[in-house]
């Protein structure tokens, strides 16, 4: 998994501004951290950031909001039933075996090896931008070990059910355990490290029928996928923003993420009770708006890691969220349509109306007050969302349905 759960026209154009790199403040970060994510209810209601602060014990804990990146968990009852090949007969037992291969294969096992250019290339990264950098790293790093976690115990469970599904979900595990290790080694360039141990047990998991992981997962791998290519590409053509070394191994990495994504686009091929209804259309079209709006929102918030890049973040977030859509129009029945101009511009009063709810939370005023002065505000952030929800989607999908039907055994 990576990025967020939470989100396709080639960038255009790029700012052209200067990276925000201080000079190297050798020494100044010789402290050592290990940072909690603490467990607290979070921010209502259209949530902030997770912004690493310094609290007791020298330890650094992150304040967990609804747009941090989440652990899931599921019912793996029903999973087991899924790909029982026994009930289910659609499962094309040939097409994951040829999928296992594929990721026996693991093309990026020396892939992630450091040098030391990273802890140099950290030293310089300073000011406003060193604390937006950490941050990213932190969000990452939990998103890429969210998908550990749940891979592994998919691996876990499936064993006997589906021997070769569960090895998939097993590999897959090794390739985010590797995706998170890297993301915190870069955090020990900072001088910080996530306590994955800690975050396991304390974090709370969000639970999520298998038809919803089965969404969720399939997007959050494919826009992870677009997010990594796109700054690579990027950071390619315009070198002199390549200011930490880790984004030079986004291209295979990215494939990782890929890989995982067509790995879910098969398993949802199999199901095909969960692609060829009404209902199916309104969740598909409910999970892309979710995942498009957390990541936008999201990245709006941090627009000085993105322009530290070179990027312009609401450019950045809309190819990623076009590509993406474009993707996910091969297998979901319905997709939205955000290429339509009025799809951007209700993201962007979202952001408006996102930011005069984070500043309600920067006032000084009592917590009452601060609710009362929230309520218009996420009806008005809660009417932007149902306005995009209900655009005229684009009808999509590649399943035949009508092939599957009649093997359907539930
Ligand atoms: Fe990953
Ligand atoms: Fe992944």
């Amino acid at each position: 998994m990576a990025a967020e759960m939470a989100l396709v026209k080639p960038i255009s154009k790029f700012s052209n501004t200067t990276p925000k790199f201080g000079t190297p403040r050798i020494g100044s970060y010789s402290k050592f951290s290990i940072i909690r994510m603490s467990t607290t209810t979070p921010t209502p209601p259209a949530a902030a950031s997770t912004s690493a602060k310094p609290s007791k014990k020298g330890k650094t804990a992150i304040k967990e909001t609804l747009l941090t990146p989440r652990f899931y968990t599921t019912d793996f009852d029903e999973m087991e039933m899924l790909f029982n090949t026994e009930i289910n007969k659609n499962l094309n037992q040939d097409e994951f075996v040829a999928l296992l291969q594929e990721f026996k294969t693991d093309y990026n096992q020396t892939h992630f090896v450091r040098n030391k250019e990273f802890k140099e290339a950290a030293d310089k990264i300073d000011g406003p931008l060193r604390q937006i950098f950490v941050e990213f790293l932190e969000r990452s790093c939990t998103a890429e070990f969210s998908g550990f976690l749940l891979y592994k115990e998919l691996g876990r469970r499936l064993k006997k059910t589906n021997p070769v599904v569960a090895e998939i979900f097993s590999l897959m595990s090794r390739d985010e355990a590797r995706h998170a290790g890297f993301l915190n080694k870069g955090l020990s360039d900072f001088n910080l490290a996530l306590d994955l141990g800690f975050l396991t047990k304390a974090r709370k998991y969000t639970f999520f029928k298998p038809k919803f992981i089965f969404y969720a997962t399939y997007l959050s791998e494919k826009i992870g996928y677009w997010r990594y290519i796109t700054i690579y590409r990027h950071l390619k053509q315009n070198p002199e923003y390549q200011c930490y070394p880790i984004f030079k191994y986004f291209e295979n990495w990215c494939q990782d993420e890929n890989r995982h994504g067509d790995f879910f686009s098969a398993l949802m091929k199999a199901q095909p009770q969960f692609l060829n209804d009404w209902k199916a259309k309104l969740w598909a079209r409910f999970f892309c708006l979710s995942v498009y709006v957390t990541m936008y929102l999201n990245d709006c918030q941090r627009t000085a890691f993105y322009e530290g890049i070179g990027l312009d973040t609401k450019e950045f977030d809309m190819h990623v969220i076009i590509e993406t859509n474009r993707t996910t129009a091969r297998i979901f029945p319905a997709v939205l349509d955000v290429e339509n101009p009025e799809f951007k511009r209700k993201l962007d009063r979202m952001v408006e109306i996102n930011e005069k709810l984070l500043a309600v939370g920067e006032t000084d005023d009592i917590p009452l007050v601060k609710n009362l002065k929230r309520i218009p505000l996420v009806a008005a952030l809660v009417s932007e969302l149902l306005a995009a929800y209900l655009m005229p989607p684009i009808e999509s999908g590649s399943v035949d349905l009508a092939e599957f039907e009649p093997q359907l055994v539930y």
